[in-house]
């Protein structure tokens, strides 16, 4: 079998990673923050250092700023609801996942929230269309960093500074970027940054990460905290205020072994991808049967088309060969309108850490042995 769906959820996991999974349902099997016994405590403990290095990871500086949400669409949804102004208006761009813009569309009925979607001239949105888009409303910009359907990465540190000068909190959907590229929430100015634990961070799935740098996130969920008990609101201070409900445990603490192995092996993960991926990108690139979308090949999503196949045929012919990819519209409908691939979408493939160069030229043989 050759996975290339990294983008959906990553193969490869490291070893740390998994027995960690195992060693906590098995040993450590018990409630965080619920109880003054030995088990409990130890589990808040690693949960507080987990905290700690997903914060250092992502230059925050507050790990009490880290959120565990159940994936990146919770993270989304917790950030854009719990920083809603009524009759405010907010700025995203083309490239957002439906986690972002259901979202938005459920503001603009409930709280009179309106949203502008910067289309930009050459993939990458430039500082002017920002500011062109901007009304004395304006609170919020939202960028998906690497897009899930073409590659394509912003400047993130331009429209952080950017945002910062003019006062207008920066929200960005690393799902996508997050152990791909380095994020640095201080230096980019970032104020909420949401990403999912099981996609390039290499995590179990099932949990995900809102980091919040000074900025006040509104509780849009309610329940049992283990602190301030006799209080029907929620606490006032995080981690406490966002999280409710018993955490996972298994997946915080597997998520620690993942980061651990992306410290030590950041750059050998993403050249591997990178060199990979020029490889695919130059084929792609000159293959006449191909319509190729993505021009950023070292996010190492790939988005094309073949010229005279609906991606669904390609996708069927792919999977009897035991290639796994994805196929349609990726959740990013916008992105399809701007690549000209809306409504059937197009074949995505994406590499990722687990993947040889032999299963690209493997890839690369069976897309040419299709027959149009
Ligand atoms: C850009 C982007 N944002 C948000 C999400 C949602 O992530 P999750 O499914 O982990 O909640 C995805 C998932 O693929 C994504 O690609």
């Amino acid at each position: 079998m050759i996975y290339l769906d990294n983008s959906a959820t990553s193969k490869y996991k490291p070893k740390k990673t998994i027995k960690a999974l195992k060693n906590t349902i098995t040993k450590l099997s018990t409630n965080p923050g619920r109880g003054s016994h030995k088990l409990s405590i130890k589990a808040s403990l690693k949960i507080l250092e987990t905290r700690e290095s997903i914060s250092e990871f992502f230059n925050l500086g507050k790990p009490n700023n880290v959120i565990f949400t159940s994936g990146c669409t919770e993270s989304l949804n917790m950030a854009i609801l719990g920083t809603a102004k009524s009759n405010g208006h907010i700025i995203v761009s083309t490239f957002e996942h439906n986690s972002v813009l259901r979202v938005l569309n459920h503001l603009k009925q409930r709280k009179n929230i309106t949203y502008t979607i910067i289309k930009p001239k050459n993939e990458k949105i430039n500082i002017s269309e920002i500011q062109g888009s901007i009304k004395t409303n304006t609170y919020l910009v939202i960028i998906n960093h690497i897009s899930n359907v073409t590659g394509s990465e912003q400047d993130i540190n331009k429209i952080g500074a950017f945002c910062k000068v003019n006062k207008l909190l920066f929200m960005v959907d690393a799902a996508q970027s997050a152990g791909h590229v380095k994020i640095d929430m201080q230096k980019n100015k970032i104020n909420l940054l949401c990403a999912a634990c099981h996609k390039g961070l290499l995590g179990p799935q099932g949990l995900g990460l809102l980091l919040i740098n000074d900025c006040d996130v509104k509780p849009t969920k309610f329940g049992g905290t283990g602190i301030n008990s006799e209080s029907l609101e929620m606490p006032n201070e995080y981690p406490e205020k966002l999280e409710c409900g018993t955490l996972p445990v298994e997946l915080i603490l597997s998520t620690f072994e993942s980061i651990k192995f992306l410290n030590k092996n950041f750059d050998k993960v993403n050249n591997k991808i990178k060199k990979l991926s020029l490889i695919l990108y130059n084929h792609l690139k000159n293959n006449n049967k191909v319509i190729l979308y993505t021009t950023n090949f070292e996010s190492g999503v790939f988005a094309f088309n073949l010229k005279h196949t609906p991606p669904n045929i390609f996708a069927n012919y792919l999977n009897k060969h035991d290639i796994c990819i994805r196929a349609g519209l990726h959740c990013a409908p916008y992105a399809h309108k701007y690549i000209n691939t809306f409504p059937d979408g197009c074949i995505r493939a994406s590499i990722g850490y687990n993947n040889s160069k032999r299963d690209i030229k493997k890839f690369i043989k069976v897309l040419n042995s299709f027959n149009e």
